[in-house]
């Protein structure tokens, strides 16, 4: 029996948890989830099937919802979902469940695994101490996740109350509906030297360079902000404000390790 765990990632925080989760299960692959996994979908089955992927605007991104109504369900003994966010994921787990449950997949357990933001648009990423307070908590929700896994425990999608209802179930929707031109106001500056780096990134294949080299986004944007925070001159920027601020990459994963998914 195959054990599988799908990942989606932008700047590589749940790229790092699905491969620390996947320690619990010795044998089990890594697959990407992007455009060209979703134009020729797979069945979901198998002794034990993961799926790890960030929080965004408190639900899951909208690429897992397309992934998951498009996949056929199998047979699955034990399917489990991690989001990582960086420090408020309200109702995600809530909402993902009800996701999973329509099309018949009961997830036996879920997770969420606080990580530094890489939301650049709303906030400068943190550094320093800051940031290694932040991945020593990670790591420690990562080991205790790890544990529940070895055991095939259950943990149940828990909802943490009103505010939490209103965020994922009114800002959630909302976002939802705008993200696919999330990236009109994307551009890259005189820095850019044409290298190419965000268009190998790209989990929806939605950059193109032009004859002059420079980036252009094709408006199936998947909102990871991979473009702009892993950008190696930081060129790429929306409006003016990520001008100002630091890029964020998960400290153990590297750039090449998030181009051309496999
Ligand atoms: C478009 C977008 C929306 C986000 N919304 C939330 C959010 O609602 N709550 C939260 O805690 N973090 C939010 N984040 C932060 C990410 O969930 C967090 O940094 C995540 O670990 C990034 O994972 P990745 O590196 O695998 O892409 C958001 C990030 C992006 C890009």
């Amino acid at each position: 029996m195959t054990m599988t765990c799908y990942w989606f990632s932008g700047t590589g925080n749940s790229l790092h948890a699905a491969r620390r989760l996947a320690e619990a299960f010795p044998g089990m692959r890594l697959l990407a989830i992007t455009d060209r996994l979703l134009a020729n979908p797979p069945e979901l089955s198998g002794e034990v099937v993961g799926f790890v992927f960030p929080v965004y605007a408190y639900g899951p991104p909208p690429v897992i919802q397309r992934f998951i109504r498009a996949a056929a369900v199998g047979e699955i003994g034990y399917a489990f979902v991690a989001l990582t966010h960086g420090g408020g994921p309200a109702n995600a787990t809530v909402v993902t469940d009800r996701l999973f449950r329509e099309r018949g997949l009961d997830v036996s357990a879920f997770f969420t695994i606080r990580m530094p933001s890489n939301y650049v648009v709303g906030s400068n990423p943190v550094e320093g101490e800051k940031a290694a307070a932040i991945f020593a908590l990670g790591e420690g929700e990562l080991a205790a996740a790890q544990a529940v896994l070895a055991a095939r425990e259950k943990r149940p999608a828990t909802s943490a109350g009103v505010g939490a209802r209103f965020k994922s179930g009114v800002v959630f929707p909302l976002f939802q509906k705008g993200v696919k031109t999330y990236d009109r106001s994307f551009f890259a500056t005189d820095a850019c030297n044409g290298c190419g780096t965000c268009v190998a990134v790209c989990p929806a294949s939605n950059i193109t360079l032009d004859e002059t080299n420079r980036p252009v986004w094709g408006g199936r944007c998947e909102a990871c902000l991979g473009c702009i925070n892993l950008c190696p001159r930081q060129a790429v920027q929306t409006g003016s404000l990520t001008k100002s601020r630091r890029r964020y990459r998960h400290r153990d994963v590297s750039v090449k390790d998030l181009m051309n998914r496999a």
